[in-house]
């Protein structure tokens, strides 16, 4: 289903579609993951930026299309799909985690354990990024409701916390579709003295 898309995706612009985010990537250096990169548009913008990028993403098809149109040494792009992540990446510092237009194809009884997953390649003040639509439009067969509130208690539990959510339009323009953009830091709560 993602595969057929992969022009439309491109068509987007990634300042456009990650202007809330903007002034936090200008602050943040070294290594972003981008989890479910689609068509590689996010991946190629933030190596513009001068990020390293690991690009992750379940359809091999799109792995392959997206390599041969943004050809960039800074990206490195690996197969794999939340709730679980490729080895290499387990228990990583990196600097952010992308999660865009992802998280309601993730079934709200794995959102836990994606949480831990995205938690555990992050270093401790390091940045998720994660975005997802209202509701469901045509174009889509599979999507799972998201809500701030079960967003953020998942993301607490895994030491993510809340910094601040935006509203976005659709930069598709389809009806009745705008996104939410949350944003979250890693932080481990200190141990108490003993
Ligand atoms: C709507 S597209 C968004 C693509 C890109 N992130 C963007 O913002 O343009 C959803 C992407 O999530 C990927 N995806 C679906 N389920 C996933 C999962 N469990 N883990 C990681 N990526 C997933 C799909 O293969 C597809 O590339």
């Amino acid at each position: 289903m993602f595969e057929k898309r992969f022009e439309e995706y491109e068509k987007l612009n990634f300042e456009d579609v990650h202007s809330s985010i903007l002034p936090y990537l200008a602050q943040l250096s070294g290594t972003i993951v981008d989890i479910g990169s689609g068509s590689g548009r996010d991946a190629a913008g933030l190596a513009e930026m001068g990020f390293n990028v690991i690009a992750i993403e379940p359809s091999h098809k799109l792995l392959e299309q997206a390599k041969s149109r943004h050809q960039s040494p800074n990206i490195k792009w690996l197969h794999g799909a939340l709730p679980n992540i490729p080895n290499s990446l387990k228990n990583t510092s990196n600097d952010a985690v992308l999660l865009s237009a992802v998280w309601t194809y993730i079934r709200p009884d794995q959102r836990g354990e994606a949480m831990l997953s995205m938690s555990g390649m992050l270093k401790e003040g390091g940045y998720l990024f994660l975005s997802y639509r209202n509701k469901i439009s045509s174009d889509c067969d599979q999507f799972y409701e998201a809500t701030i509130e079960e967003t953020s208690r998942c993301a607490l539990a895994a030491n993510l916390h809340f910094v601040k959510s935006f509203e976005e339009y659709d930069h598709m323009k389809r009806d009745n579709i705008y996104w939410n953009v949350l944003v979250y830091v890693k932080q481990i709560s200190a141990k108490p003295n003993l």
